[in-house]
């Protein structure tokens, strides 16, 4: 038999956990805010993009272990396990602000059942499990720290398929920290039980290290361009040490997204208030941003010197392949760089349609890459999108007003490229033309 879950708030790592635990054979109650989505779920259809979870939505509506529902009191009661996966969006200093958290908290306080477990799956600062115990202030409710380490564009796939389950818990009582972990039972993984606070820090300083280690190859791609080395087979070589391995090696035009950003400051506002400099990671931060400006500065001496009047062509605007998700895209972060210069940007990407008012303002959207392509003096890659790879770069090549194209993410062939007359950069390989 299952567990009967709360899970509060269907965004997306609520969504996720949501229909994945009702996979594993769980009952559960999902809630939410917005009377649409509730809604749009209940028909069964999927509120984030992301592959196979619509599968799971109408699976688990038709076996009725999946029941979705207007605000968290109505999922809390009867529940064995409560699942906080609520917004947690960086604050004006850079640290998380648990607005959201703290009241779905004091809401559920009188309401949760005795003897339930209430589980933060949302990415708090460290303390904050201590902090919700103190909130509900109840000794039958146990208060648990569960992160996630889901990826976007494969989060259905990481739920059920995970490098570790993490269940943090302060109480001296081990039984709750054990239930959190039976939800995961039928997943052949690694299970680490730690205090509430190891937990935590466990999700901020993976994805602070995460964010470190691509500064870091984004800083040794610099070092290969003045150096005549190649970043491709550099990263080659350092995978294969099984100390470092392959993953995350892939040099870009910055980190971006909804998580490294917003930990990143978040870690180093934590650090600053316990009193140490974490200089590494404020160092991995800057580095960051100047990448972004090492990308504007190639598309700036692409054409010329002057990017005042200067039409680009912008290939990708999500922060990363396989999302629709623009925020703190590092792709529109060099575009506002380049707005801002004066250049006139044209910006494709398959999974963008229409403008986003506040969000692609500096960028006219096109309908194909051809399009954005059109009396550019320089088209710049800046989202790894597959399809990229298969354009007709003799076509493009005909469209450009110039003739320079700039992968910021290494994904082209260069001679398939060179090939057309163009001119080839990548970020950290040897130019070819
Ligand atoms: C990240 C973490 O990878 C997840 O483990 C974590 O659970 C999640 O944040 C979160 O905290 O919820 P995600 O934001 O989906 O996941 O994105 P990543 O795939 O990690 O990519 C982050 C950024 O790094 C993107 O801009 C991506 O393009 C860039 N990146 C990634 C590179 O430039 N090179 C690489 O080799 C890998």
């Amino acid at each position: 038999m299952g567990a009967k879950v709360a899970v509060i708030g269907a965004g997306y790592v609520g969504l996720t956990t949501a229909a994945c635990l009702s996979s594993l054979g769980h009952k559960v109650v999902c809630a939410d805010v917005d009377q649409e989505k509730v809604d749009a779920l209940r028909r069964g259809e999927a509120t984030i993009r992301e592959p196979g979870i619509c599968e799971l939505v109408v699976d688990g509506l038709a076996s009725r272990r999946l029941e979705f529902v207007l605000g968290a009191s109505a999922a809390a009661a009867g529940a064995d396990i409560v699942i906080l996966c609520v917004p947690t969006p960086m604050g004006a200093t850079g640290a998380a602000d648990l607005r959201a958290l703290e009241s779905v908290v004091t809401e559920l306080r009188e309401l949760l059942p005795p003897g339930c477990v209430v589980v933060n799956k949302s990415t708090v600062p460290v303390g904050t499990a201590a902090r919700v115990a103190g909130l509900i202030d109840r000794a039958d409710v146990a208060v648990v720290s569960n992160p996630e380490f889901l990826r976007e564009g494969f989060a259905v796939h990481d739920f059920l398929n995970p490098d570790r389950i993490v269940v943090g818990s302060s109480d001296r009582d081990p039984a709750p920290a054990r239930r959190v972990a039976e939800l995961y039972g039928k997943l052949d993984t690694a299970v680490l039980v730690t205090d509430s606070a190891s937990a935590e820090m466990i999700k901020y300083a993976s994805n602070c290290y995460l964010a470190t280690r691509l500064s870091f190859v984004n800083t040794v791609a610099e070092l290969c361009e003045y150096l005549d080395a190649s970043i491709d087979d550099v990263t080659a070589g350092m995978g294969y040490d099984g100390r470092i391995g392959d993953a995350f090696l892939r040099p870009g035009p910055g980190w971006g997204g909804s998580c490294l950003p917003k930990d990143t400051f978040a870690l180093l506002r934590t650090a600053e208030s316990a009193g140490s400099d974490f200089a590494l990671l404020r160092a991995a931060i800057e580095t960051n941003v100047k990448q972004q400006e090492l990308v504007v500065g190639k598309v700036r001496k692409a054409v010329g010197g002057d990017l005042a009047g200067a039409r680009i062509g912008l290939l990708g605007l999500t922060f990363k392949a396989g999302t629709d998700d623009l925020r703190d895209s590092p792709a529109l972060a060099v575009a506002r760089r380049l707005a801002a210069e004066g250049a006139e940007l044209s910006g494709y990407d398959p999974s963008v349609h229409a403008p986003v008012a506040g969000v692609t303002d500096d960028v006219r959207i096109t309908g194909t890459a051809y399009h954005a392509a059109n009396g550019a003096a320089a088209i710049v890659l800046l989202t790894e999108w597959p399809e990229f790879r298969d354009l007709d770069w003799a076509r493009i090549a005909d469209r450009l007003g110039g003739s320079s194209v700039i992968d910021t993410r290494n994904l082209l062939d260069p001679p398939t490229v060179t090939r057309t007359g163009l001119a080839y950069q990548g970020i950290g390989r040897p130019d070819s033309a």
